[in-house]
């Protein structure tokens, strides 16, 4: 390997981490198990916790981003700091996103932070965040419940969520072995307090953390061009009404299968 003087930089740094990594990995475990076992509630208090040994041991920006396995290529802080909007695109791939600080978990082009967004998004703060877009993205996830939790942190109360994932009907959704999971038109519903969810009540006592639902849309799309039309139309249609969307999950989606959801959300906190 040849060294430069940026990879001496990093290993210097790496060294310097490697004696927290140990106990912070103890710690991390513990505080994941407390949290499956449901003795703290989700995600936040582990956020915070790990802040104040962070805090407390003096730990600096570098070395917590080794720690936390992230690394950031812009002035974020700088960015946050900024009366502009911040706009965080998560999962971005390697397209250019004007205006949006882009995360991935691969050092793609133009991917402003490489990070694994399964750890949560520990590089911002809470109430940072103006939007979050993220498309296609969700079905890769495991820690889903965790992620929500961590976008309700880090967005502020009046932002907003883009969201686009793959509906359970889609027939490609199942030839892409990387997918981990599927989304119905309930599936955000989970987080929502009762008197805003759908005719349908779910469940949302399995997580504390609150969204609200502005609009849920049914997209529809098909390889064959000749079929164009008729998707639109059948988009246009069932999307009228929330009772039409359910009314065509149950229904009719494996006559006519779905692409995708499109939902925007925003923080519900106290
Ligand atoms: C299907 S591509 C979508 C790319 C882009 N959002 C788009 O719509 O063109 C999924 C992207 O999510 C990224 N991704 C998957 N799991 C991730 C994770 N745990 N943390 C960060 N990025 C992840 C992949 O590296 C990939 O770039």
């Amino acid at each position: 390997m040849v060294l430069n003087s940026k990879t001496c930089q990093l290993n210097e740094i790496a060294d310097k981490a490697d004696p927290y990594k140990k106990n912070l990995g103890k710690m991390y475990k513990l505080l994941h198990e407390m949290r499956n076992h449901r003795i703290i509630p989700p995600w936040n208090p582990v956020k915070t916790k790990l802040d104040l040994l962070k805090t407390l041991h003096g730990i600096s920006e570098d070395i917590w981003g080794i720690l936390m396995n992230y690394s950031i290529k812009i002035d974020l802080e700088q960015i946050i700091n900024s009366r502009n909007p911040v706009v965080i695109e998560l999962g971005s791939g390697d397209k250019k996103r004007q205006g949006r600080v882009t995360v991935d978990k691969l050092d793609l082009p133009n991917v402003d932070i490489v990070a694994d967004i399964e750890e949560g998004l520990a590089f911002l703060p809470d109430n940072s965040v103006d939007e979050i877009h993220c498309r296609s993205v969700f079905e890769h996830i495991q820690n889903f419940e965790d992620l929500i939790g961590e976008i309700v942190r880090v967005l502020k109360s009046s932002g907003k969520a883009y969201i686009f994932v793959p509906h359970f009907s889609n027939p490609y959704y199942y030839s892409d072995f990387t997918h981990k999971r599927f989304f119905g038109l309930y599936t955000f519903y989970y987080f929502v307090d009762k008197e805003h969810q759908l005719k349908r009540k779910v469940p949302n006592f399995y997580t504390d953390t609150r969204i609200l639902i502005l609009s849920q849309r049914l997209k529809f799309r098909s390889i064959f061009s000749i079929l164009s039309p008729f998707k639109k139309l059948v988009g246009w249609f069932f999307n009228l009404h929330p009772v039409l969307q359910a009314y065509y999950e149950e229904n009719l989606c494996y006559v006519f299968p779905c692409h995708g959801i499109e939902v925007v959300f925003t923080p519900s906190k106290e």
